[in-house]
């Protein structure tokens, strides 16, 4: 589902989280590892406040490896803690209890000095739409469905799931708004399946795509389309594409309407292999923090 995003929507959208935000220890903020810039909220930052943060890496598995590890060392370097996880497959609950007994340690050796009784960690996950929110909810809370039902001073019915002994997650991740200034993070947006029905048009992404898997991936292309490996003419690539996989019109004409279904398609389900389509150095400087 495509979500229009107004003004008041954000704004309650905000306001929502940062009611919840008085409830948890630490943030999950989960990215799309395949566009981790891209797939970020352009104010998650100033939202959160000082609230400790954890990013989280999903789809990870159909991501390239090599990019993620790029990904990994540049939040490393500006010391912010980072994990990778696959939400549809893996388990990924070790990794972020570890990572959050990590990142909070100091706040919970403070609470014994001061004498208070062990607790488990609070948390919830944030991110825009489609990066898998509710696909590692619903992985989290399978193995210990166990929920702890309504607390005191909580509102409404939140629950709580309680995924390890040393965690527990709110139940509702709270859903961010997409960045909408940049043309480029629109196209890996709608190349990665987050937005679908979009206002871009359907052969500026598939060239916008093009350009991208050309200039960085131009073997997975030769090998998936058996094509020659002259990529100067984008078009005489896509005629190309048409042609090997049969689909023409009469006339003999390349039909483009199948061969941008085919393409946009193939990239996000992974049959052209793992494709990352940001680096870090893609990130405005202006946006470094
Ligand atoms: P959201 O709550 O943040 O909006 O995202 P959601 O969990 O609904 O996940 C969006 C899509 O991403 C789902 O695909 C889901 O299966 C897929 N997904 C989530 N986590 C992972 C992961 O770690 N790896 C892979 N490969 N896929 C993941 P879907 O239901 O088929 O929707 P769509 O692909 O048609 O958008």
């Amino acid at each position: 589902m495509t979500v229009q995003w107004f003004p008041g929507h954000m704004a309650k959208a905000r306001r929502q989280i940062q009611e919840k935000l008085q409830l948890v220890d630490i943030v999950y903020e989960l990215l799309d590892a395949r566009i981790p810039y891209s797939s970020s909220n352009p104010m998650m930052n100033e939202i959160i406040k000082h609230k400790p943060k954890l990013i989280i890496l999903n789809k990870a598995d159909i991501a390239d490896p090599n990019v993620t590890q790029q990904w990994l060392n540049y939040f490393k370097q500006k010391g912010q803690p980072v994990i990778t996880i696959d939400a549809l497959h893996q388990n990924a609950i070790k990794h972020i209890t570890e990572a959050s007994k990590e990142i909070l340690k100091e706040k919970f050796e403070k609470e014994k000095a001061k004498g208070l009784r062990p607790r488990p960690i609070r948390a919830m996950i944030l991110g825009i739409p489609n990066v898998g929110k509710s696909t590692l909810t619903n992985n989290l809370a399978k193995r210990k469905a166990a929920q702890t039902g309504d607390r005191p001073g909580v509102t409404k019915a939140q629950q709580w799931i309680k995924v390890e002994k040393e965690l527990e997650l709110l139940d509702t991740p709270g859903v961010l708004w997409p960045k909408f200034e940049e043309k480029r993070v629109g196209y890996n947006l709608a190349v990665t399946g987050a937005i679908k029905d979009t206002i871009l048009h359907l052969d500026d992404i598939i060239l916008y795509a093009l350009d991208y898997l050309i200039a960085h991936y131009p073997d997975r292309l030769v090998e998936r389309y058996n094509l020659s490996g002259q990529f100067e003419d984008k078009v005489a690539v896509l005629d190309e594409i048409g042609q090997k996989r049969g689909f023409l019109q009469s006339g003999g004409y390349v039909d483009y309407d199948k061969v941008y279904e085919i393409l946009l398609r193939e990239i996000r389900s992974v049959k052209l292999g793992r494709l990352s389509f940001e680096l870090p150095s893609d990130i405005p400087t202006s946006e470094e923090k």
